[in-house]
């Protein structure tokens, strides 16, 4: 019997011969919505062995405990917060991610984000559109140089150690980073901090860590409270870091913040943080770039052939074990 196969977004099919034709059958769903409903999820989990999905779908435990069939969940991403691992794993499920794919586009995306926070593009472009556009002036809405500036990140993994490393190289940035379990050693110099040093002493900070149990609501009152007035924030991770409540409560902290991700995550259309101009905001698109997302997809059918070949300990990116 063939391996059925489901995709739930449109991928570039020239990769879908990765998976032989005469061993595997293809499923892949075309739709401009890249989100199904649970009830489609828990139909199309019980009747294939693989399904490819990405963070736009939230495999939950309702849909994971009705599932008879299902072998391996692939997730076209590197974060894995979309998926209960704990239910997969009970279940016997392999759960794989994208790791090695994305890591220079999502930080080149960032420092993007962050050139458009500290340099006011948003709140120009919004003024220049909304009032009758002004012509050059020596004082209206001025930004920040970065040469010789700290930077504050969270999450010095692969992402962090790009973003690190174009701003330290490419900006002589100063590069200190939120110390979680052990200290980091880097081509370039970096300054691991403590929770309370880490929010008072730097007021450019750009957030790229998993979201996790240790990580949601990371930024939140206390730790707005502990930023400097005029803080910068920029965020490529995940929406559940922040505490978004407490972000809109203390709006006035900040000079400038760009966020790629929210919550909901995107932001829907009529949500009042879109008229904020202090706010730049993009719809979660940090990894969308052609190669990123090539490597993402392609990575991700390989992760399914591995599991359904060899057993999910053979391959890599498998997360779980049971
Ligand atoms: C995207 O956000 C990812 O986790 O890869």
């Amino acid at each position: 019997m063939k391996c059925k196969v489901y995709i739930t977004s449109e991928i570039f099919p020239d990769l879908l011969s990765l998976l032989p034709a005469n061993r595997y059958d293809v499923t892949m769903r075309r739709d401009d919505s890249p989100v199904l409903s649970d009830r489609d999820l828990e139909t199309i989990c019980n009747s294939h062995d693989a399904i490819i999905t990405n963070v736009s779908n939230n495999i939950s435990s309702q849909i994971i405990k009705k599932t008879k069939r299902l072998k391996v969940i692939s997730n076209i991403a590197v974060g894995f917060d979309n998926i209960d691992v704990t239910s997969a794993t009970h279940n016997q499920i392999a759960v794989t991610i994208t790791p090695d794919t994305l890591d220079q586009s999502v930080a080149e995306f960032a420092v993007g984000l962050l050139l458009n926070a500290t340099k006011n593009v948003g709140f120009h472009q919004n003024k220049h559109l909304s009032e009758a556009p002004k012509p050059w002036a020596p004082t209206i809405g001025l930004g920040l140089e970065l040469r010789n500036r700290a930077v504050g990140i969270i999450g010095l993994g692969n992402i962090g150690k790009n973003i690190g490393s174009i701003l330290h190289y490419g900006f002589g940035m100063k590069i200190n980073y939120l110390l979680n379990k052990e200290e980091k050693r880097l081509p370039y110099p970096t300054s691991p901090m403590k929770k309370e040093a880490f929010f008072k002493n730097n007021d450019i900070f750009i957030i790229s860590c998993p979201l996790n149990e240790e990580t949601k609501h990371l930024i939140n009152g206390q730790s707005i409270k502990m930023m400097p007035q005029n803080s910068i924030l920029v965020n490529v991770a995940r929406g559940g870091i922040i505490d978004q409540k407490a972000l809109e409560k203390n709006l006035d902290k900040f000079r400038a913040l760009a966020l790629d991700v929210a919550t909901p995550d995107p932001l829907p259309k009529n949500h009042p943080l879109w008229k904020n101009t202090k706010l730049f905001i993009t719809p979660h698109i940090g990894s969308a770039t052609e190669i990123a997302r090539r490597k993402m997809c392609e990575k991700a059918l390989l992760n399914v052939l591995q599991v359904v070949e060899n057993g999910y300990i053979s391959c890599p990116n498998t997360i779980n074990s049971f």
